[in-house]
């Protein structure tokens, strides 16, 4: 949607209004001042008129997504593979992931076109403790998982305390890991970082929104209770 009609249909004001503010410097979209007068508002993007947030008119709508394997989490993929938009085939808004999972990982993503939900889930500050399930090439030992736990060396990083709990302890063993941070592969570096191999990573959930039972490829609307959870958190 044109930026004027985008202000305009949030009851800031008229769109010729608006393409005075834009004019005068006072729009900025992702925090930069808007120099476009006919942008084109994006899914996602944050709009602020004299400082302040504004919530466009599209229906904003959150959603938990099981991610297979082999899709990317990106809204467009420069090789052609599968992205995971492909898979919310009976959304008619546009919709973006929050966060990221590696192509391999399976598991639990929200999406949404809420860009101000999504910055504050994703914000380096917030502490949302995000839990996996790890199988490993290996028998992790007791002292290993308390490694884990107090942080390892990823290369030249060393990751914030971690929940760390054993389910399987044998040659190909099963970890359920909590993290707090989102670095890239952080979970598979952590493991690496013992000389371990992931074979198969799936998150299970995100502070209080579990997975559950979605099937994989499958997506469910979150409740009223789990967004307000994820918007205070
Ligand atoms: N950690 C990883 O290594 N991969 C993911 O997809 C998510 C967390």
């Amino acid at each position: 949607m044109r930026i004027n009609k985008y202000i305009a249909s949030a009851g800031v004001c008229s769109r010729r209004r608006a393409d005075e503010l834009i004019a005068q410097g006072r729009v900025k979209v992702n925090g930069a001042v808007l120099k476009e007068p006919g942008y084109d508002v994006q899914a996602g993007d944050l709009v602020q008129v004299d400082g302040r947030y504004i919530e466009g008119s599209e229906k904003l709508v959150y959603y938990a997504l099981n991610k297979p394997a082999g899709y990317v989490t990106t809204t467009s993929d420069e090789h052609d593979r599968p992205t995971v938009l492909d898979l919310m085939t009976e959304v008619d808004v546009r919709v973006f992931p929050v966060g990221r999972l590696d192509y391999e990982t399976t598991g639990l993503l929200i999406m949404t076109n809420d860009g101000a939900l999504a910055n504050h889930i994703t914000h380096p500050s917030k502490k949302v403790f995000k839990t996996y399930v790890a199988d490993i090439d290996g028998e992790i030992s007791l002292a290993q998982a308390e490694r884990l736990r107090k942080g390892v060396d990823i290369g030249g990083y060393t990751t914030r305390p971690a929940r760390v709990e054993i389910i399987k302890q044998a040659s190909v063993s099963r970890v359920r890991i909590s993290i707090s941070e989102g670095r890239n592969r952080q979970v598979r570096r952590m493991f690496a970082a013992l000389g371990f191999n992931v074979i198969y990573l799936q998150r299970v959930s995100i502070g209080n929104v579990m997975l559950g039972h979605l099937h994989e490829g499958h997506y469910r609307r979150l409740s009223a209770e789990e967004v307000d959870y994820l918007k205070n958190c």
